[in-house]
């Protein structure tokens, strides 16, 4: 053989053993246009960088003690679009990550233990979609993400957050999803969802939420469904939900409802969770009776008082039962 064909053949060994190439403990899908790896291994520590494809486009890394990442080990795999990490051990994230990942868009950090996100933290990447759901988070830095962010899709769901993060979702004015259920928050400060227009899925259940303020919707037109049960609502503004033209679905199941107010639920729905509220069956519950009886609002809430109607479905009172003229 001469030696121009056994470079040549050498060049293809390793070109396409490269190509090809598949770190331990993961499993490898190439393309044409994407490569994805996989890594569940309970086994893995670190971050598989020996053998990783350059044109890696998704990664996922699951289950596993992996608790370090760096932008260094991002570096590696330029291309990649999709970031997979839930139920792993990572409990802080450097400031540079995403620096040599331009076209990454999506992360998701499923149940890990980070406890803070640091300034920065997400810059450097055309984010779209970010899930932290199931971590510790409890601070979040005002800078954590580019003020030109076109983030459309944010879950903070089961975190430590006592305050909503108002001032660090500024910026995201392209938000469709919102999740942060499962926090602990109290109150909805005024305004809260003023910079985010486009807003159309809003989850805040299961938090301590004790009210909202009349114009909480009046700048999310687009709202189709509204997730707030389990809190501790004790009254609604009757004019809350007016204006939201697309709106589909309201969850207020379990929260301290015992009455409300007439007009609240004339809207674009019937489609309104209502039940497991302390509701108090006299003559102002004749809005609700009617809703329920006359306008088949979805839902089979019953009374909590007084003590005689006790546990009584709420339609199937009869008007003197309110305490209402027949
Ligand atoms: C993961 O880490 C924990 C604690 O550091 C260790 O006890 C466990 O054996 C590790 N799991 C595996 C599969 O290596
Ligand atoms: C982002 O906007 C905020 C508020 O408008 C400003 O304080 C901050 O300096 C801006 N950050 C960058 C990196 O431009
Ligand atoms: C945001 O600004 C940075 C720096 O100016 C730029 O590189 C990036 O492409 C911009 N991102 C978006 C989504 O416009
Ligand atoms: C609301 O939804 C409509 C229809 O999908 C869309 O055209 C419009 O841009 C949305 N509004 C905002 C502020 O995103
Ligand atoms: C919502 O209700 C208003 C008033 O009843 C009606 O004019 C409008 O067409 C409805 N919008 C949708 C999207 O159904």
């Amino acid at each position: 053989m001469n030696s121009w064909l056994i470079s040549a053949l050498a060049l293809i060994v390793y070109c396409c053993h490269d190509a090809l190439s598949c770190p331990k403990r993961c499993t490898c899908h190439f393309s044409t246009k994407t490569t994805e790896v996989v890594c569940p291994d309970a086994g893995l520590s670190h971050f598989p960088g020996e053998g990783l494809p350059r044109t890696t486009t998704a990664l996922t890394i699951q289950f596993t003690n992996l608790s370090v990442l760096t932008s260094k080990d991002l570096k590696a795999i330029p291309l990649l679009e999709e970031l997979h990490l839930p139920g792993n051990k990572l409990s802080s994230l450097p400031a540079d990550l995403l620096m040599y990942v331009p076209h990454l868009h999506t992360i998701d950090l499923t149940d890990n233990e980070l406890r803070e996100l640091p300034s920065h933290v997400f810059h450097h990447a055309p984010l779209l979609n970010l899930v932290l759901k199931d971590n510790r988070i409890s601070s979040i830095h005002p800078d954590w993400m580019p003020n030109n962010s076109t983030l459309s899709w944010l879950d903070l769901s089961g975190n430590h957050l006592t305050k909503f993060p108002m001032a660090q979702l500024q910026a995201l004015n392209h938000l469709k999803v919102l999740q942060i259920s499962q926090n602990k928050l109290e109150e909805l400060p005024v305004g809260c969802l003023d910079a985010h227009p486009a807003l159309e899925r809003l989850h805040l259940d299961q938090n301590k939420i004790e009210s909202l303020d009349v114009k909480a919707f009046s700048n999310t037109a687009n709202l189709t469904h509204i997730f707030l049960q389990k809190n501790r609502l004790e009254s609604l503004p009757p004019t809350v939900f007016q204006g939201l033209q697309r709106l589909e679905f309201v969850d207020l199941q379990d929260n301290r409802l015992n009455s409300i107010l007439p007009g609240t639920l004339d809207i674009n729905t019937s489609w309104v969770e209502l039940t497991l509220n302390p509701w108090h069956c006299d003559a102002k519950i004749e809005y609700l009776w009617k809703k329920l009886t006359m306008e088949t609002l979805q839902s089979e809430p019953k009374c909590a008082s007084p003590e005689s109607l006790k546990d009584r479905v709420i339609a199937t009172l009869k008007r003197k039962e309110m305490g209402l003229p027949e």
